[in-house]
């Protein structure tokens, strides 16, 4: 394998921890959420963080764990929804691991993210919320070495098609 992580992005909702989860287990690699090691980093969850340093802090720290972690190989690491939209974090990713786009309907994501309170970006009406981000993030995971479309799918299919991508790209 030419390079050794996988790193999943996506939209809100997409499925990016529970697929890293159980793709981690399978390949018997670490798995490691961006998110959580932010939280971990700053001693502060997401939503404070947001709402004590803002946006532009948090985005600032989550380039810094995003380098720090592509530097070690065979891991399976779960990024937030917005962690592509710095170029030096895609490129990054691309260079260091491979880049597996999650995606999902509207109303799906909608439905996963709506019993969650921990998304400072969506908090007000998460219909309308999600309309607009997705718009704005329309083309953000194009970059991805290889799209999955989760609407429809089990975790078990997802993680096939992630192991049998990996092999294809070699
Ligand atoms: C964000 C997504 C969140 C988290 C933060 C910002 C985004 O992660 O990083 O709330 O900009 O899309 P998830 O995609 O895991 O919810």
């Amino acid at each position: 394998m030419k390079r050794k992580n996988v790193v999943l992005v996506g939209f809100m909702g997409t499925g990016k921890s529970s697929v890293g989860h159980l793709l981690a287990k399978r390949l018997a690699w670490p798995f490691l959420d961006i998110d959580h090691l932010i939280e971990l980093q700053e001693g502060i969850s997401i939503p404070d963080l947001f709402g004590s340093k803002g946006e532009d802090y948090f985005r600032r720290v989550e380039s810094q764990v995003i380098h720090k972690v592509m530097e070690q190989d065979k891991q399976v690491i779960a990024t937030g929804g917005g962690a592509v939209l710095a170029e030096d974090n895609r490129n990054k990713m691309l260079k260091n691991g491979y880049v597996i786009a999650l995606s999902a309907r509207k109303e799906t994501i909608i439905a996963r993210v709506k019993l969650d309170h921990n998304r400072p970006l969506l908090q007000g009406n998460v219909d309308e919320r999600v309309g607009i981000l997705l718009e704005h993030r329309k083309h953000a995971y194009d970059f991805a070495d290889l799209k999955i479309d989760t609407t429809e799918l089990t975790k078990d299919t997802i993680v096939e098609m992630i192991i049998n991508g990996m092999e294809a790209l070699d």
